[in-house]
C-alpha cells in the first residue's frame, strides 16, 4: 500500500473510517467520499493524524458526483489504485408500505452507487499494474427474508451480481483489475442510523414489524457485533491476498446459500430468516 492511492466511499463512519485509517497507516494516500459533510470534515481531521488524505463530499447514487469524486482524486493525487464502494443506506417496513421513493433511495444508493464507482474508476484503475475495488455488499447478499428489509437485501443481492460478474469479466481478459466482495455480517457502525441521510420526500416506517426488527438488530449488533476495525483488517488481508469474498461472519454468509440450496433440491419453501444467523 506505501505510495498507493485509495479512495473510500462511506469514509467518514463506520467500515469506511476504518478502512481509511488502515490504508493510511499502511503507507496509502486516501481519499474518503461521503454525503455528510460534518461528519467528513470531522473525519478528515481526525485521519490526518495517520497520513495524507482529503475529503470530496458525495452523492454516490449521482454518477456526476462520482465523476466528480475521480476527478478530484487525479487532480491531487494523479493516480487510483484501491476503490471501496462501501457507501451503503437501509430503509423498509413491510412490503405494501414501502413506497417506490424508499425502493428507490435504497437503490441508488446501495446498488447504483457501487455501479456508478465501478463504472467511473476502472478505466483509472486498469491505467495501473495493479488495482483493486472492493464492493460492500452484506451477509443480506446471501439470506433473504429478514422482516422488513426486502429493500436492502434485494439491493445486496444485485451487488454480488454485479461483482461476481465484473470479476470473471475482468479475469477472463486477464485485466490488472481485481474484484472482492465484502460481505459483513454484524459491525458496529452507525448503519441503523441511516435514515439521517435519506432524502426528505423518503417515509420513515413507523409500522411495529419494523420497529422491532430495527430494535432487534441493534441489539444483536451491540451483542455480537465485530468492530470496524477487525474489518478493515480483514480488507487490507483480502486486497493483499487477492481473495474475493471477505466474509466477517461466514457462517451466516454459508448458512444462506446451504438455505437455498436445499430449497432449490427439495423444492421447499424458502423460510424467513431467523434473526442472528
Ligand atoms: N454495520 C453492519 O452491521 C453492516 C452489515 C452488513 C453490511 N453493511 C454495509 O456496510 C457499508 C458501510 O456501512 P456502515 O455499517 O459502516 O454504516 P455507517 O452508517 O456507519 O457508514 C455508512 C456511510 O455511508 C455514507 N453515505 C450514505 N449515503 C451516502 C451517499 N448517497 N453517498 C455517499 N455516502 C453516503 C454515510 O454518511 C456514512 O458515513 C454499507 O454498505 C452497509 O450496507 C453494514
Amino acid at each position: 500500500m506505501t505510495g498507493k492511492v485509495a479512495v473510500v466511499t462511506g469514509g467518514a463512519s463506520g467500515m469506511g473510517y476504518a478502512m481509511a485509517e488502515k490504508f493510511l497507516t499502511a503507507g496509502a494516500k486516501v481519499v474518503i467520499a461521503d454525503i455528510e459533510q460534518s461528519a467528513l470534515d470531522r473525519a478528515v481531521a481526525e485521519l490526518s493524524a495517520h497520513g495524507e488524505v482529503f475529503g470530496v463530499r458525495t452523492d454516490v447514487s449521482s454518477e456526476e458526483s462520482v465523476q466528480a469524486l475521480a476527478d478530484a482524486t487525479i487532480e491531487r493525487f494523479g493516480a487510483v489504485h484501491v476503490l471501496c464502494n462501501n457507501a451503503g443506506v437501509e430503509t423498509g417496513g413491510t412490503f405494501g408500505a414501502i413506497e417506490a421513493r424508499s425502493w428507490r433511495w435504497v437503490m441508488d444508493v446501495n446498488f447504483f452507487g457501487v455501479l456508478n464507482g465501478c463504472r467511473v474508476f476502472l478505466p483509472l484503475l486498469e491505467q495501473q499494474e495493479e488495482g483493486h475495488i472492493v464492493n460492500t455488499a452484506s451477509v443480506a447478499a446471501f439470506n433473504t427474508g429478514t422482516a422488513t428489509m426486502t429493500p436492502y437485501a434485494t439491493s445486496k443481492f444485485a451487488v454480488l451480481a454485479l461483482t461476481e460478474s465484473l470479476d470473471i469479466e475482468l479475469r477472463a481478459r486477464d485485466a490488472s483489475v481485481s474484484m472482492h466482495l465484502l460481505a459483513p455480517g454484524p459491525v458496529k457502525t452507525r448503519m441503523v442510523e441511516a435514515e439521517r441521510n435519506k432524502p426528505v420526500d423518503v417515509h420513515v416506517s413507523q409500522e411495529p414489524e419494523r420497529v422491532a426488527q430495527m430494535e432487534n438488530l441493534a441489539r444483536i449488533t451491540a451483542e455480537v457485533g465485530l468492530e470496524p476495525s477487525a474489518v478493515a483488517d480483514m480488507v487490507y488481508d483480502a486486497i493483499q491476498s487477492g481473495t474475493f469474498f471477505i466474509l466477517t461472519h461466514p457462517e451466516h454468509a454459508l448458512t444462506g446459500v446451504r438455505k437455498r440450496l436445499h430449497w432449490m433440491e427439495t423444492g421447499e419453501a424458502p423460510a424467513p430468516r431467523v434473526a442472528g444467523t
